[in-house]
């Protein structure tokens, strides 16, 4: 009998593919939390030569792991041959951040990078590509992408911030004592770095009452505010302190959830944060790349439109925007 296989396996590439966020996703992409339970496999691993020896490590466990969604896998350090015909791409090479740095001062060491990463995609990469920049500065490693892989539509190059919103969602689970999967619809305006703006304002929480605003059921602006916000601001620093490196395993986890969100769809009435190439919404300024709250149908994100802005938050989200328009200056320094 032949078995019945309708679905073509999807080339998706992992760069930084021997690191530890690479290690944690590529077991996750090849089976099936990416893209599906359904949906066939071909990773493309690729790494810095030094690396190739624990990559291919790595390319023997997945074959030790016996995945049936995994069809095959490339592991190199040669750009054009990981970039070739991959139609996501999940880009997280790159120097990490160490303990007392921000974010941005890897700007210098990795906006070259993504430069030549740029046009790799352009050359090599499927035409309708998706794209999720991890690495960081992320949100101006994504601009270096767009301005140098023009052939690619903007809108498929984005940047997570997923892990950021599922971290609030995860304060928000731990303060009211409910399921993590009850609560949604949190925000993060921005930049990936400590001025994000994790919002509240919007999120709610299934209780035997019904959905309610988590601001209602919290009841203590104070926290929601300033505790909150700052935990979240500051939680990578925090991994990074407790770990002696960045976080890991929920940088993979919601680099899934970005890319099953986008292709795949947001559930009904819920919205995700991702980092995308402003249009202009809220008044932000266009030209940087900055989180907002989106619905993805049928492989495309929206801003979701009309949500109120309060003082207190519109200060937040200008902040943000500011800091993004002078990394994107000091990037422009550098290239
Ligand atoms: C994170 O948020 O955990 C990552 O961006 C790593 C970092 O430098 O904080």
């Amino acid at each position: 009998l032949l078995r019945d296989e309708p679905k073509k396996p999807v080339k998706v590439l992992v760069t930084g593919a021997a690191g530890q966020i690479g290690y944690a996703i590529v077991a996750m992409i090849a089976r099936g939390l990416m893209l599906g339970a359904d949906q066939p496999v071909v990773l493309h691993m690729m790494d810095l030569p030094v690396a190739a020896e624990a990559l291919n490590g790595v390319r023997m466990e997945l074959i030790d792991a016996a995945l049936p969604l995994l069809r095959g896998v490339v592991a190199t350090s040669n750009e054009a041959e990981a970039f070739q015909g991959v139609n996501v791409a999940i880009l997280i090479g790159g120097s990490p951040r160490k303990d007392g740095m921000e974010r941005k001062d890897l700007i210098g060491k990795n906006v070259a990078i993504y430069k030549s990463q740029a046009s790799a995609l352009q050359q090599h990469a499927a035409p309708n590509c998706k794209v999720l920049v991890v690495a960081n500065p992320a949100n101006t490693n994504a601009l270096v992408l767009k301005e140098f892989a023009p052939a690619i539509p903007a809108r498929n190059i984005t940047c997570l911030t997923r892990l950021d919103h599922n971290r609030a969602l995860g304060q928000f689970a731990e303060k009211l004592n409910v399921h993590v999967g009850d609560v949604k619809n949190a925000i993060i305006w921005g930049n990936h770095s400590s001025t994000q703006f994790p919002d509240a304002s919007h999120a709610t929480a299934l209780t035997d009452r019904g959905e309610r605003p988590v601001r209602e059921l919290v009841a203590d602006e104070k926290w929601l505010r300033e505790e909150f916000v700052r935990t979240v601001q500051q939680r990578g620093a925090a991994m990074i302190k407790a770990r002696k490196q960045s976080s890991s395993l929920s940088a993979a986890s919601a680099a899934c959830d970005h890319m099953r969100d986008w292709i795949l769809g947001t559930p009904k009435g819920t919205w995700v944060s991702m980092g995308v190439y402003s249009d202009g919404s809220y008044g932000v300024p266009e030209g940087v790349f900055y989180s907002f709250p989106v619905t993805c149908e049928k492989g495309e994100w929206s801003v979701v439109q009309g949500l109120q802005i309060d003082d207190f938050a519109r200060s937040k989200m200008e902040a943000s925007a500011t800091e993004l328009k002078e990394e994107k200056s000091i990037a422009y320094g550098f290239l």
